[in-house]
């Protein structure tokens, strides 16, 4: 891939998994030639081995090339947002978080991932250094409802060349949040910003937000401009007194923010479980009782490879489970989780703008 300014080095996927990323089910020899059709020229002379790996904006390309009738880009609508959100600390929002928002990415989708976490480990855990200056979401949020000049570029990280994947980071300066008290109709801002701003979500086809434990105006914000929350639990006992809390938030939206229009949902996915764990299963058997219809068919195992993903002596080793083994049980549960929020996010893929190209080349 062309040089650009990156946060870390990303070497791309192996060919089994860009076949299965792609949903190429042919032989190996009829892949390579679909894509040396596709991205020719964006593969390095003398790098269509057995041992090429396959870039985010390279499986864009080639699923662009077999997938038929996709939306130009101008007629697209402002993507989805799936909004990771538990009433409860530690239950891995942030670390599903940056894993799915590189499962879309590696898949092909343009994403944009936000930082809503004053503690900043989602854009730690994706190899940024929030010792850095930074333009968090707070600031754009605030610019905007001041009618200042947004310049949301000044807040863009991009993580994966081509644009395939964009952070905006955040520190500790996002919790105060202060000024949002005094300011009209604060819960509608994001949907604001997004709509004013229109031409930079557009590009995008996913944006993912990691939003803190507990409830604020900004988390109230995030939530708002979700059609959909997605839990992340712990199963255990206290996850289905957490979802109360969360449904409780949910309601309150309903009826005060979306008396009109679509009602904001939920989806839960179950996160750490030890299948030894007679409390993890009694807990999983209270969840599905209750909760059933929400539950994400993927339940993703606890796995000490998510423990080693961020690398705090040096910011730049830091990568999700599924860059730095994406071969492990919990990459596989990452991507069989991502493919089901394709599917509920009804997640599109837009045609190739050009420009998109031109400015990768
Ligand atoms: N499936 C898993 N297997 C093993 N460890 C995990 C798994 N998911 C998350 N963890 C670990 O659990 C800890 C908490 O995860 P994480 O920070 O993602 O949770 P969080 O919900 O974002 O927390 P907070 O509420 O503080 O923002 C981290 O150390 C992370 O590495
Ligand atoms: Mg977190």
């Amino acid at each position: 891939m062309p040089p650009e300014n990156v946060l870390r080095p990303f070497h791309g996927v192996r060919l089994k998994l860009a076949k299965e990323f792609i949903g190429f089910i042919g032989p190996d020899k009829k892949f390579r030639e679909l894509a040396k059709e596709a991205i020719g020229d964006l593969i390095p002379v003398g790098s269509t081995s057995a041992h090429k790996t396959y870039h985010a904006l390279e499986i864009r390309r080639i699923r662009q090339k077999i997938l038929p009738g996709l939306v130009a880009e101008a007629f697209r609508e402002l993507p989805p947002i799936i909004n990771f959100r538990m009433s409860k600390g530690g239950t891995g929002k942030t670390t599903v978080s940056a894993n799915v928002a590189t499962c879309f990415a590696q898949c092909g989708y343009k994403t944009l991932v936000i930082d809503g976490d004053p503690q900043g480990s989602l854009s730690m855990q994706l190899g940024f250094d929030i010792n850095r200056s930074l333009t968090h979401i707070g600031t754009l949020l605030e610019r905007l409802s001041k009618a200042q000049p947004t310049q949301i570029h000044d807040a863009v990280v991009p993580v994966y060349s081509g644009g395939m994947l964009d952070l905006i980071p955040a520190d500790i300066t996002l919790a105060n949040d202060s000024w949002m008290i005094s300011t009209m109709g604060r819960e509608a801002l994001l949907q604001r910003l997004m709509e004013q701003e229109s031409g930079f979500f557009k590009q995008y086809e996913v944006i993912i937000i990691d939003s803190a434990p507990g409830a604020s105006l900004l988390t109230t914000t995030f939530m708002a401009a979700s059609n959909i929350i997605t839990a992340v639990v712990i199963p255990e006992a206290q996850s289905v007194l957490a979802l109360e809390v969360l449904e409780g938030n949910i309601e309150e939206i309903n009826q005060s923010i979306r008396r009109t229009g679509p009602k904001l949902g939920l989806h839960i996915i179950a996160n750490r479980y030890r299948q030894t764990y007679k409390s993890h299963n009694d807990a999983l058997e209270k969840l599905g009782s209750k909760y059933a219809p929400y539950l994400n068919d993927t339940i993703i195992r606890d796995f000490a490879g998510f423990l080693r993903e961020t690398d705090m002596s040096d910011f730049s080793k830091s990568a999700p489970v599924l860059e730095k083994e994406p071969n492990s049980v919990g990459a596989r549960d990452i991507i069989d989780v991502t493919k089901a929020l394709i599917k509920l996010y009804n997640v599109k893929m837009s045609a190739a703008p050009s420009a998109e190209l031109a400015a990768a080349a």
